[in-house]
């Protein structure tokens, strides 16, 4: 079964709430409909009545709860939701108000925050930093964690290396500064987040130009410090670096320039060491090798909000909001 579909599965057997905040988009409603006949998740489609009759002509949306974010009888509670969250930063009720009838997914977050949905998906018609913004602002990090960072799914087809052609891929959509600490954090992070989505051991590698000290310079001492740290902080994960490419996935070469590494040859995580490395990297892989890319998955919220590239199609946001759905299962 395809990586998805196993996915897919698995969120149908405990179903959550998940809102989608772009009713301007009619991909949205084509997936709302695949969505709910499959059975994946139980919907929210936050719009006015104009849009939504607008943009889901012709769709099957009738097992959705849609909000109409001028009309909710719930908008004062997440009104004042905000103002407590944001009061500090300035956020007054007329601004959350005005806020949240501008950008959906304001209005989105707080229902996340509030308990009345389980996580998020947008990012089809809105870019990266928009979308993940208002979670970043509302929902912040899980405890402990330092900063949110975006990984894809990679699922790579004929292919030998990884877990049978799957692999987590991280940063590759968030963070445009890395130090060493945050770099080990992104290792463990992408690890819980593979062993959660593929059911695997993850053997993690911490890339490079450079393996295990074949060059120098301050680029590759702050992944191989990144790996120091994290061998401190998970000394039970499978984490190895600074590692190639190659030395990461092919045996053969993983044995020649990291001899006696667990993870050399066999790494199915990889960390990248700076977010055009990862961005490039996955696009790369996504397009040359025509592997499915699912995400970016946001890790280190304190509750699943996910992005959509905006070249998606229907069935990325199904897939999208079944992942969704899954990372909601475990908070
Ligand atoms: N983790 C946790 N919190 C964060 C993070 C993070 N990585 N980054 C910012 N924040 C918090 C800040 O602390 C701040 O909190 P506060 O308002 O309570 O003080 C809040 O988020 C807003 O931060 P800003 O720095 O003001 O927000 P900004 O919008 O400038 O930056 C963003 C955040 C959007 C994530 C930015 O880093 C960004 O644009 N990243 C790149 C996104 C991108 O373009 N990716 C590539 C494309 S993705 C693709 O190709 C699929």
């Amino acid at each position: 079964m395809a990586f998805i579909d196993k996915i897919k599965e698995r969120a149908k057997a405990d179903k959550k709430t998940i809102v989608l905040p772009e009713s301007m988009d009619k991909r949205t409603y084509e997936a709302a409909e695949k969505i709910l006949k499959e059975g994946i998740a139980n919907l929210i489609i936050i719009g006015t009545p104009e849009e939504i009759e607008k943009n889901g002509k012709g769709f099957d949306i009738s097992g959705a709860t849609i909000v109409d974010p001028y009309n909710d009888p719930n908008k004062q509670k997440y009104i004042d939701k905000f103002v407590e969250l944001r009061g500090k930063k300035g956020v007054t009720p007329e601004v959350a108000k005005e806020q949240m009838e501008k950008d959906y997914m304001y209005y989105a977050c707080l229902m996340c925050k509030c308990g009345d949905a389980d996580g998020a998906v947008s990012g089809a018609c809105h870019s990266t930093g928009n979308t993940i913004r208002p979670a970043l602002q509302l929902l912040k990090t899980k405890p402990g964690i330092s900063s949110v960072s975006g990984f894809f799914l990679m699922e790579v087809p004929d292919c030998e290396f990884g877990e049978n052609g799957l692999f987590v891929f991280a940063d590759c959509a968030v963070n445009t500064d890395f130090d060493s600490n945050k770099l080990a954090e992104i290792a463990g992070l992408s690890a819980e987040s593979f062993k959660m989505l593929v059911g695997a051991e993850p053997k993690v590698a911490m890339l490079s130009y450079s393996s295990m000290g074949s060059a120098k310079h301050d680029d590759v001492t702050k992944v191989a410090d990144a790996v120091k740290i994290a061998h401190e902080k998970f000394p039970e994960l499978k984490l190895d670096g600074e590692l190639q490419l190659d030395a990461a996935l092919v045996p053969s070469v993983g044995e020649a320039k990291a001899p006696g590494s667990s993870v050399a040859g066999h790494a199915n995580t990889l960390v990248f060491p700076s977010l055009e490395a990862g961005n490039i990297g996955y696009k790369l892989v996504q397009r040359l090798a025509k592997a499915g890319a699912y995400g970016p998955v946001l890790q280190g919220l304190s509750m699943p909000v996910n992005d959509l590239s905006r070249g998606c199609f229907a069935d990325d946001i199904v897939g999208v909001v079944a992942i969704t759905a899954v990372q909601a299962q475990q908070a």
